[in-house]
């Protein structure tokens, strides 16, 4: 069934009507999808049954617009084990992007894959192919990157012909003989890195920085060591085989640029968090044996006058803290406001404090400002936050206060700090950066934390401010959202502030806050766990980028790799994870608010990492099974 027989089928189905030729076509390519996923064993699950619709419900598959076709196929990181046969995805005619990186795939590349006629991506990084590089490649290809296999073999001439290439990415592999004479005009990213290649760099690719050519002992010539001319015999001891990467720059212009306007943002962001962290250890150490009022030892200006959050209590109405059923605090407003504090950080809700009451009590006072609901309206809104705080993944709100010029929210106080202490703060010498585990531990909780918000207080009650300084973390790193239920009570600045690279397309325009925008904000911050990088880069400026776009943009090309926070690449195997999680993470942050998953999916989708997690991460005792596990369909 190839190239004669098709065209026969084609013209007889001319007379046929469309719509069942698209039928056809799209059975066929069902088929393809069935044979190919009936023949490579899988760790993860793929829900495709031929009694669900393809276009719709496999997971992996995109279609042509009209449905008629397979489009896409991407299954990074599912756990794809052994070869791929002959006559199964190279049946997929109408294929424009095959994503297959960071599995387990090895033997050939099958030939009809690669020459698949419309095929424009192909990933396949980080399996283990072998073999030669097929030698028909689809001339339409623009990004094809095969590196960390182990292909051998020379580079085939016929990449020469291939005038859309963008990308050409085979590092690391095993290849030999010389460098074809790429012009692909549009050419920008090339990585012909740690492989045997030997010979001249020619001209054509000249103009690419010497990381693009590293790690190939017996390559010469320009951006490396010049070639000996006489004899072309190489000598082991010419260029060496490890060059600090340095000028990438110039491959990646654009996106050289974004990451600098991401660094320069996030520059900014750690040192105002280094800056709250200094404060807050200082005050640590001085804190618990009450604090004199004029004592200020080293930075003064944090050390607050316990009045600071009672000054507009009245003198009547000092007994009217209103405690929440269930909560053994056992102290009246007096004491709280007698009680020494400092605050903790200045939110665009107003000022937290935390508070050591006498009996060595500590909680967290919020004194809220611009408060705009009149008493009535305020204190339903507080019945339903109580109400909704009680759960393990939430942070219980414990009294309130409510007063025509003060309004008070009693929390309990965590002593581990925040999310985003934990990702930011402190980076440079001295830092134990937030391992894997722990961050979709606090990934799992919070997002447990959301879904209790939403169940609870129903479809209209909303978080309304999720951001990793809401997510308070105790000794065991079990997360607690914080500050949920306070939105429809403030009016809530619309000039820059933190949490506003958190904020939802539709919520900046119409400033109305749903389950869904909550849904894009626990995207945004689990972007900023996987990229350790602040929501909003360079905020106030032109050129602001926000982390879901920036992400995009870095993905869209499939550098999926640049994404991920540097302190996470000294984790092993935890790559097929972090791209589920940013998986999720994309589908929580798409801009249409119905495309977003609800939050119990979210939960989910991260349960279901967590439950690969043993499966497939080699943790020293459970080797073993992890070979039976593998066959698992
Ligand atoms: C398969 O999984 C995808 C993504 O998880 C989901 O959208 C789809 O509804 C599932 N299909 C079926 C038939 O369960
Ligand atoms: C796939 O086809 C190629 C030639 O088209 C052949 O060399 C190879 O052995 C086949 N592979 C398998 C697994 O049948
Ligand atoms: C990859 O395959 C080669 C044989 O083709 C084998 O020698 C090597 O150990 C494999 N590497 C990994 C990481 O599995
Ligand atoms: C490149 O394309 C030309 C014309 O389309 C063809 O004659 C030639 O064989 C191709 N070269 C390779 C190496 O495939
Ligand atoms: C790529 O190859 C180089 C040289 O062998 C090695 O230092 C580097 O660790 C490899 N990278 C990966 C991810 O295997
Ligand atoms: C490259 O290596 C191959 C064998 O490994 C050798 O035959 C060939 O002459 C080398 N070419 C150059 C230019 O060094
Ligand atoms: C090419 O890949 C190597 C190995 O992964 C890397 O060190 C180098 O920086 C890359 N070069 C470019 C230009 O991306
Ligand atoms: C590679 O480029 C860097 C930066 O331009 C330079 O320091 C280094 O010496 C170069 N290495 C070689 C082998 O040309």
């Amino acid at each position: 069934m190839k190239f004669n027989v098709n065209s026969v089928f084609v013209f007889l189905f001319i007379i046929v009507t469309l719509f069942s030729l698209a039928i056809a076509d799209l059975s066929s390519d069902r088929q393809a999808l069935l044979d190919f996923a009936g023949a490579v064993p899988h760790r993860r699950k793929l829900n495709w049954t031929s009694t669900t619709p393809v276009c719709k419900s496999w997971v992996g598959i995109t279609c042509t617009q009209d449905g008629t076709r397979v489009f896409a196929l991407r299954l990074p990181g599912v756990g794809l084990v052994g070869p791929i046969p002959n006559n199964t995805l190279g049946k997929l005619d109408s294929l424009n992007i095959l994503s297959l990186r960071s599995n387990v795939l090895t033997g050939n590349l099958p030939s009809d894959i690669a020459s698949l006629p419309s095929l424009r991506y192909l990933y396949l990084q980080r399996n283990n192919f072998s073999g030669e590089i097929p030698a028909s490649l689809s001339p339409k290809l623009t990004v094809l990157d095969i590196s960390f296999n182990s292909f051998t073999g020379k580079i085939p001439h016929s990449v020469q012909n291939l005038t859309q290439l963008t990308g050409l990415n085979l590092q690391n592999n095993s290849l030999t003989g010389p460098i074809p004479n790429l012009n692909s005009p549009k050419l920008r990213h090339l990585n012909l890195s740690y492989n045997h290649l030997n010979g001249s760099i020619p001209s054509s690719l000249q103009k690419f920085p010497n990381s693009s050519f590293v790690g190939n002992s017996f390559l010469c010539g320009q951006p490396l060591q010049p070639c000996s001319v006489p004899s072309p015999s190489p000598s082991p001891f010419s260029p060496p085989a490890v060059i600090p990467k340095k000028q990438s720059s110039k491959k990646k212009l654009a996106l050289g640029a974004i990451i600098a306007i991401a660094v320069g943002g996030s520059v900014a962001l750690f040192l105002v968090a280094l800056l709250l962290v200094c404060c807050f250890l200082k005050k640590k150490d001085n804190g618990s044996n009450g604090v004199s009022k004029g004592k200020t030892s080293g930075g003064g200006r944090s050390e607050k006058p316990k009045e600071e959050f009672g000054s507009g209590v009245q003198e009547p109405e000092k007994n009217k803290l209103v405690f929440f059923e269930g909560c053994s605090y056992n102290f009246d407003l007096e004491d709280l406001l007698r009680a020494s504090a400092e605050v903790l950080g200045k939110g665009s809700y107003g000022t937290a404090y935390k508070a050591v009451l006498e009996e060595s009590t500590t909680v967290v006072v919020k004194r809220l400002k611009e408060v705009v609901v009149g008493k009535r309206d305020f204190e339903q809104q507080m019945e339903i936050v109580g109400r909704v705080g009680q759960h393990q993944n939430v942070v219980p709100l414990r009294a309130y206060y409510y007063s025509k010029d003060e309004k008070l929210l009693v929390y309990d106080y965590y002593s581990n700090g925040s999310l985003s202490t934990l990702l930011h703060g402190n980076r440079g010498a001295g830092r134990t950066p937030l391992d894997w585990d722990s961050r979709v531990k606090i990934s799992l909780g919070t997002a447990r934390g959301i879904t209790h918000v939403h169940s609870m207080g129903g479809p209209k009650f909303t978080h309304g401010n999720i951001k990793s300084s809401n997510v308070l973390l105790n000794q065991d790193l079990d997360a607690c959202v914080s500050d949920f239920g306070l939105t429809p009570l403030m009016n809530v600045p619309a000039t820059p502030s933190r949490s506003a690279g958190y904020r939802a397309p539709e919520v900046i325009e119409t400033r109305k806050h749903s389950h869904k925008s909550d849904v894009y904000s626990f995207g945004v911050l689990l972007l900023e766990m996987l990229t350790g990088k602040a929501p909003l880069m360079s905020p106030g400026r032109d050129d602001m980028v926000d982390l879901p776009r920036w992400v995009q943009s870095v993905v869209r090309e499939e550098w999926t790799a640049e994404v991920f926070d540097v302190e996470l690449m000294r984790f092993q195997n935890i790559e097929e994870e972090m791209v589920q999680m940013l998986q999720i993470a994309m589908a929580c942050v798409a801009k249409v608010p119905d495309m977003r998953p609800n939050m119990d999916e979210v939960v989910r989708m991260i349960e279901e990492i967590r439950q690969s997690d043993s499966e497939n991460r080699p943790s020293s005792e459970e080797n073993k099974s992890k070979d039976s596990n593998v066959q698992t369909p």
